[in-house]
C-alpha cells in the first residue's frame, strides 16, 4: 500500500476512542500498521480496527494496561511478534480526575500519573531498547496537554502528569537523537472526545470555555491526528523536541474584557 507511512508500525495507546482513534484511523489510511492498544473495552478497540482497515490500513489490538511495566513490555513485545517491525510509538492514553488540591486522594494521585507518566516513560523505554539494539530509527510522539504548561485548577495530578511529560519529552530529544529517535509533544486544548463528555452537556460550563478558544470551537480528534501525521511522516524527520499546540489558540488567549 502506499501512503506517507507505507510500511511502518505505529503503537497507539488508548486508541479505542478519541483522539487515539483518530490517529490510528489517519495512520492507517496513509499505509501504516496500526497496533490498538486499550485496557477495557475490546468492544471500541475492535471499531479501531475495523476502521482502520477501512481506510486501507492493517491493525492487530493488543490489550495492554500502560500503567503496568509488565505490559507495556509486553505491548512492544507483540508488535515485533505480530509485525516484526515498530517505528512509531504514539502514547496517547491518559486519564483526568477532577478535584480541589486539598481533596486528592493517593489512589486518583496513582491513577493518574500512572497512566499519564509512568505509562508513557516505560513503555518508551520498551520502545527504544529495541531500535537501540537493532540501531534503527524512530519517532515517538507524546498526546499531552494544553496543560503541560498552561494551569488547570482542580486538576492539579493532571498538570503535574503533563508537565513531567513536556520534561521527558525535551530530555528524550538529547538523548535519543543521536539514536536518530525523535520525540515530540502534541498539545491539544479543548478537544470533542469522551474525556470532555461532562464539560460538554454543561452549556454554561461549555460557553465560558469556548469564550476563551480564539478560533471560536472545540477541536476534533481529527485536528489532532492531521497532526501526528506529520511528525510521523518524512516532513517531520528533523524535527524533535517540540511541543506542538493544536488548541485553537486556547493557550495564548488573552482579554482585557
Ligand atoms: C483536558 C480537558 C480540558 C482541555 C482544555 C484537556 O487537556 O483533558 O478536560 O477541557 O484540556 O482545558
Amino acid at each position: 500500500m502506499s501512503g506517507r507511512l507505507a510500511g511502518k508500525v505505529a503503537i497507539i495507546t488508548g486508541s479505542g476512542s478519541g483522539i487515539g482513534q483518530s490517529i490510528a484511523i489517519r495512520f492507517a489510511s496513509e499505509g501504516a500498521t496500526v497496533v490498538v492498544d486499550y485496557r477495557n473495552n475490546i468492544d471500541q478497540a475492535q471499531e479501531t480496527a475495523s476502521k482502520a482497515e477501512a481506510a486501507g490500513g492493517k491493525a492487530i489490538l493488543v490489550k495492554s494496561d500502560v500503567s503496568i511495566l509488565a505490559d507495556t513490555q509486553n505491548l512492544v513485545d507483540q508488535a515485533y511478534q505480530q509485525l516484526g517491525r515498530c517505528d512509531i510509538l504514539v502514547n496517547n492514553a491518559g486519564i483526568e480526575k477532577e478535584a480541589a488540591f486539598w481533596d486528592v486522594t493517593e489512589a486518583d494521585y496513582d491513577a493518574v500519573l500512572n497512566v499519564n507518566l509512568k505509562g508513557a516513560f516505560f513503555l518508551t523505554q520498551a520502545f527504544v531498547r529495541r531500535l537501540r539494539d537493532a540501531k534503527l530509527p524512530g519517532r515517538i510522539i507524546n498526546i499531552s496537554s494544553v496543560h503541560e504548561d498552561m494551569v488547570f485548577p482542580n486538576f492539579s495530578t493532571y498538570c503535574v502528569s503533563k508537565g513531567g511529560m513536556r520534561m521527558l519529552m525535551r530530555n528524550l530529544s538529547v538523548e535519543l537523537g543521536p539514536l536518530n529517535i525523535t520525540v515530540n509533544n502534541i498539545a491539544p486544548g479543548a478537544i470533542s472526545t469522551p474525556i470532555n463528555a461532562k464539560m460538554m452537556a454543561n452549556k454554561s460550563q461549555l460557553d465560558a470555555l469556548l469564550k476563551n478558544i480564539p478560533l471560536g470551537r472545540m477541536g476534533t480528534s481529527a485536528d489532532v491526528a492531521a497532526v501526528a501525521l506529520f511528525l510521523a511522516s518524512d516532513d517531520g524527520a528533523y524535527v524533535t523536541g517540540s511541543t506542538y499546540f493544536v488548541d485553537g489558540g486556547l493557550i495564548r488567549n488573552y482579554h482585557e474584557q
